[in-house]
């Protein structure tokens, strides 16, 4: 379907009653429907937004476009938590009503003071001649949920030397001051972020560009986030226009983080690291972190990316958002675990030894499209040992270490309903050793798997025939160990 400008650009007020049964009737015929992830009731979800423990309870908000499968006028749709597993859907936060944002209000993110809610999120506004406007603005909420917009942005326009590209501010507190990174485009068409400075969270001004020692690193830096953990500074962002290189970089378009020193404000100035990616897997981008109450910094990403068609796009709707991960540091590496709430999850639990040489029948026990899996494998003699998943006619999903090559490999070629594959059906990252774990979330239509405590993650979608239910184990020449948990999600 080709959608005009005007139907784009239609706010959720405008939506007829037989419009939104047609898109209800069209999402509940979906095979696709996940169990236990954060999906729109309709519509397209991109990025989380706002994460936020504030009161007595977890915000998260993402971007939706309410009226199909599309990126159109977006909206920001709230849903509330107070264990980090069951999410109630509250509905519309945020829609577009000021001129400054009549093309929609783009991501952003919360911050707690003085017992409010602070949401900053992006106006986005385009001209007669479809120009870009864009400017970081704010809402104030109280502990009753009353919601009041300022009706002028914070931030009324990118400085001098970048481009309308400028967008996603998040926000954090350093001993008195308030301090906002915003995701920008300089003038040479190169990525970066900038540096905002309040003394109230009202009253911005320009620090600068954040310095790093990439002057080069893609076109758009969307979705900054800057944060310290365990004495590291950390700025977390989604780079657009890298290259793919080796087994890096093979979506569309990546994100991850430099590690380093904390950052120098006096001068604006981060010392890091390379850049490391955040995911193996194929669909992952946007992430946002928050701090738990007892501390944790705590990550959730949108299980998806930009300028990819999906598979449920002709049914109405699309996307999740990713199970909330804890991560921390560990020789300068980002590991993220998911968070431990989920094992609340749990139930019905199956458990194996299995000692393999070629492949096993399917194990009925484990057969299933929604559960939670941990499999220890020490790949004795075989040079390939792993797991066949959400397997059914003609139909499988491979996870599994390749000591011939020293890899740890995802491959979905053969998992369903097909897309994205200009970008390739494997993912794999190098690994070294003969032992892995693999800990795994299945749901209706993902994956996501935390590789030994989350050194390496893999997350992505996946899109099978209802009945590819089937787990299989697998050695290839030679024989392998397996030890296997599984526990039904609820
Ligand atoms: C990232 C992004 C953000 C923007 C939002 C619009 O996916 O492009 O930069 O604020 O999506 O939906």
């Amino acid at each position: 379907m080709e959608w005009t400008n005007e139907e784009r650009y239609r706010t959720y007020d405008s939506m007829t009653v037989e419009e939104r049964k047609k898109l209800e009737l069209s999402v509940s015929r979906s095979l696709w429907r996940q169990r236990y992830h954060i999906q729109p009731p309709y519509g397209l979800l991109n990025d989380p937004n706002g994460f936020v423990w504030y009161k007595d309870r977890y915000y998260l908000f993402y971007q939706w476009f309410p009226f199909g499968a599309v990126h159109g006028m977006k909206h920001w749709y709230q849903t509330e938590s107070i264990d980090l597993i069951n999410w109630k859907n509250k509905g519309v936060a945020v829609k577009p009503e000021l001129s400054f944002e009549s093309h929609g209000i783009y991501s952003g993110s919360g911050f707690v003071h003085n017992e409010f809610l602070y949401l900053f999120y992006t106006a986005n506004k385009r001209d007669g001649e479809w120009n870009r406007h864009a400017s970081q603005c704010l809402i104030i909420m109280d502990d009753k949920g009353k919601m009041i917009k300022q009706d002028i942005p914070i931030i009324q326009k990118q400085p001098k030397g970048y481009t309308e590209h400028f967008r996603d501010p998040k926000v954090w507190k350093e001993k008195d001051s308030f301090y906002m990174v915003v995701g920008a485009q300089r003038k040479d068409l190169t990525g970066c972020v900038l540096l905002y400075k309040s003394d109230n969270l009202k009253d911005w001004h320009w620090l600068g560009e954040l310095k790093t020692k990439e002057m080069n690193f893609g076109f758009m830096w969307e979705c900054p986030d800057y944060f310290e953990l365990q004495n590291h500074g950390v700025l977390l962002f989604s780079p657009q226009g890298i290259q793919a290189k080796n087994d890096s970089f093979r979506n569309i378009y990546q994100s991850g983080a430099y590690i380093g020193q904390p950052l120098d404000l006096n001068n604006n100035y981060f010392e890091h690291e390379e850049f490391q990616e955040l995911d193996a897997g194929f669909d992952f981008y946007a992430p946002q972190t928050t701090v738990s109450p007892d501390g944790r910094r705590l990550l959730v990403g949108w299980m998806g990316l930009p300028e990819i068609e999906y598979p449920t796009d002709k049914e109405g709707w699309a996307h999740c958002l990713t199970l909330p991960r804890e991560i921390s540091i560990k020789n300068n590496i980002i590991y993220q675990k998911p968070v431990r709430e989920l094992q609340k999850n749990r139930q019905n639990k199956v458990q194996r030894a299995l000692s393999i040489q070629g492949i096993t029948e399917h194990i009925e026990a484990f057969s299933g499209e929604a559960y939670e899996m941990i499999v220890d494998i020490e790949a004795k003699s075989a040079a390939i040992a792993g797991l066949k998943l959400r397997v059914g006619e003609d139909e499988e999903t491979l996870l599994y270490l390749d000591k011939s090559i020293q890899k740890v490999v995802l491959d979905r070629t053969k998992a369903g309903e097909l897309f994205a594959q200009e970008y390739g059906t494997i993912r794999q990252k190098s690994y070294l050793k003969e032992k892995v774990r693999f800990h795994l979330f299945m749901d209706t239509s993902s994956i996501e798997v935390f590789v030994n405590d989350g050194e390496i993650v893999f997350t992505s979608r996946l899109f099978p025939k209802k009945e590819s239910l089937g787990v299989q184990f697998f050695a290839k020449e030679g024989m392998a160990n397996f030890e296997a948990v599984q526990w039904k999600c609820k």
